[in-house]
């Protein structure tokens, strides 16, 4: 059972699975596969990451201009499920475009950005109760006390060729930012369990973390 956040009853909170890893891992593919093996709803918070970037460029904000994107992260609704939408646009293609791509990295380094996505993400959970949570600092920061943390990794070579779109060279430069940035950067939680996904079948790696549950 993961701890509820503060002032949340014990109990309130069902069961936490949460997913970690750098782009082109399979999180996506195992968290959806796990929620449908668990019966638990997914939540991919790196939707809600892009989600803050293409409001900026939507509205001609600088990505790098902390307290102006900070401020459009407190005020835009983001709702995040099979379909992602912003203030009501549908926004689930927009997200993944070369210009939110290229975005994405610095308003996710902004701290104030990430403060109020995880009191969201938090909040998903206890209205959820529980999930599959998959994104970059679940395991170490969101839901430290996950009933199983999980961090994904595959080789380079074949990330790139996953998120072949991006270009390994813009993938690459997006996993440095993700993994040297101050706030909250992309690491191995403390218990997680590591899989390379690296020439593994989908379901090869499903059927290992249902082992664990
Ligand atoms: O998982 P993704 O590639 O769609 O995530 C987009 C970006 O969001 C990624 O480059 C890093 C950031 N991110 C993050 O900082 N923290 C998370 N929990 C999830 C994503």
């Amino acid at each position: 059972m993961t701890r509820p956040p503060a002032g949340q009853p014990a109990g309130s909170v069902g069961r936490v699975i949460a997913i970690d890893g750098p782009a082109g891992a399979g999180k996506s593919t195992l968290s959806r596969a796990l929620a449908r093996h668990l019966g638990l709803q997914r939540l991919d918070t790196g939707a809600m990451y892009r989600a803050v970037a293409w409001g900026a460029i939507a509205r001609g904000v600088d990505p790098a201009d902390h307290q102006a994107v900070a401020s459009l992260a407190r005020t835009m609704s983001i709702n995040v499920g099979d379909r992602v939408t912003a203030d009501g646009t549908d926004i689930t293609e927009a997200i993944r475009a070369p210009d939110v791509n290229r975005a994405v990295s610095v308003v996710a380094a902004n701290r104030d950005v990430r403060a109020t996505m995880v009191a969201r993400q938090r909040q998903w959970v206890v209205d959820h109760r529980g999930g599959v949570v998959e994104g970059r600092d679940i395991g170490s920061v969101v839901f430290p006390d996950a009933d199983l943390k999980i961090y994904l990794t595959a080789s380079g070579e074949e990330r790139a060729r996953r998120r072949s779109e991006e270009g390994p060279a813009r993938l690459a430069r997006r996993d440095h930012l993700d993994s040297t940035r101050a706030a909250s950067p992309l690491e191995v939680a403390e218990g997680a369990k590591i899989i390379d996904t690296t020439g593994r079948s989908s379901e090869a790696v499903v059927e290992e973390v249902l082992t664990w549950l």
